[in-house]
């Protein structure tokens, strides 16, 4: 283990622990991440010494606390390459951002008969507010098709768009299979017809940098628990131009300018979609993650993950009857395999008794393995925490499994 990642590891208290009397190994990071001390010392700081209600206060906590929390928007924006800090709306995660739109673009923009395109590769969490958004405007939902390998079939795509699509809505990195998806390409290719593009960035914005001006993407949506910060907290990022056309997703509080009881009128972005009082320990915690992964780097991270990428990929491959699903050139550190003659659940019960934990079932992508045809897999996904040494405690605990069962 280099050095780097040695101190690293020193920062997650939990990489340390035990599991059934074995040194845990975490290969569950696509479904959450671990948070390094200092996010979870930046949120009880701010409950030890800052707290109070933002916004509305003219008393000295309340501008502080309302100081922090705006000073967060304005790091995300430049985290993801924002023009502006008010086209950084925050919400509870990714499934927050993407119901908000799905709902908001839906009652704005959406008619009967119109279509909106997803993909196969997608979350339940980009699925379903769409279908349902179909449902409730009489809308129609298509889906790009994946290739074995696992990459969207672009031709289709381009195919599948016509003078009724009012929006596509794809995954940057597939949770299920680790495949990177051309989000800029497919931008272009549907901004070539004048149709706005979502970006999922629930699994992208912890594997490398995102420049949303550069991908000119309409909406990017985020979680912070799987950027290295804490839960129920993240972010959508919308084109001005979009979100001031678009209706309020949740009415109250902090939405509004000018209520009588006959009319309300709303809030300038991004607070006409902030209802209520927002999770301030938590953004603030964001806002330790974004420290955090710059003082790390991407150059360093980037490069870890992909050793540990194809470190893993070739050892997996050398064992026989370990068959990996999804083997896209463009990948994150996501593994998905399964085990010839062996349950998932199976196997990850014994590996989590070796004390590795990975994820097992269809990764919230139920069509997707209709379409590959299997129930599920076990995913390995790694972080830049993790280290080779920990893939052959994998390697090893799959060995095992397979002795049990032969
Ligand atoms: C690709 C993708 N989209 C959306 C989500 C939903 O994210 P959250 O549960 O943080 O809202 C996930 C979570 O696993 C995901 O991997």
């Amino acid at each position: 283990m280099s050095a780097k990642v040695n101190k690293i590891r020193e920062d997650f208290p939990i990489l340390s622990r035990s599991i059934y009397g074995k040194p845990l190994v975490y290969f569950d990071n696509a479904a959450t991440t671990q948070k390094p001390k200092a996010v979870v010392e930046a949120i009880s700081n701010y409950y030890y010494n800052d707290n109070a209600n933002v916004h509305r206060g003219v008393h000295y906590i309340s501008q502080y606390a309302t100081g922090a929390f705006e000073g967060v928007r304005k790091k995300v924006a430049g985290f993801i390459h924002a023009a502006h800090a008010h086209e950084v709306v925050f919400t509870r995660g990714a499934t927050e951002s993407i119901n908000l739109v799905a709902w908001s673009f839906a009652e704005t923009f959406l008619n009967a008969g119109d279509e909106i395109i997803i993909s196969a590769l997608d979350h339940h969490s980009n699925i379903v507010p769409w279908q349902v958004a179909c449902e409730r405007k009489s809308a129609i939902l298509k889906v790009i098709p994946v290739t074995p390998e696992g990459e969207l079939d672009l031709e289709v795509f381009k195919n599948l768009m016509n003078d009724r699509t009012k929006i596509v809505s794809i995954s940057h990195i597939s949770n299920a299979l680790g495949t990177i998806n051309p989000v800029a390409e497919i931008v272009k290719l549907a901004h070539d017809r004048q149709i706005p593009v979502f970006v999922d960035g629930a699994q992208g914005l912890s594997h490398g940098p995102v420049d949303v001006q550069s991908l000119d993407c309409d909406f990017y949506a985020f979680s912070a628990h799987k950027m290295y910060g804490p839960m129920g907290i993240g972010g959508l990022y919308g084109k001005t131009e979009w979100l001031n056309k678009m209706k309020p997703y949740q009415l109250g509080g902090e939405m509004i300018d000018k209520v009588t009881f006959e009319r309300t009128t709303y809030n300038e972005l991004p607070y006409k979609f902030e209802a209520g009082t927002p999770n301030v320990a938590d953004v603030i915690g964001l806002g330790a993650a974004i420290d955090y992964l710059t003082v790390l780097g991407w150059e360093f991270i980037i490069a870890q993950e992909q050793d540990l990428l194809h470190y893993a990929t070739m050892k997996l491959e050398e064992i026989e009857g370990v068959t990996i699903i999804g083997t896209a050139p463009h990948k994150a550190a996501i593994i998905s395999f399964i085990i010839e003659g062996i349950h998932f659940f199976d196997a990850g019960t014994i590996l989590d008794h070796l004390g590795i934990a990975v994820r097992t079932g269809h990764h919230c992508a139920q069509p997707l393995m209709d379409i590959i045809g299997i129930s599920g897999t076990l995913r390995a996904s790694m972080a830049f925490y993790n280290t080779r040494a920990e893939v052959d405690r994998l390697v090893d605990g799959i060995m095992k499994v397979k002795q049990l069962f032969a």
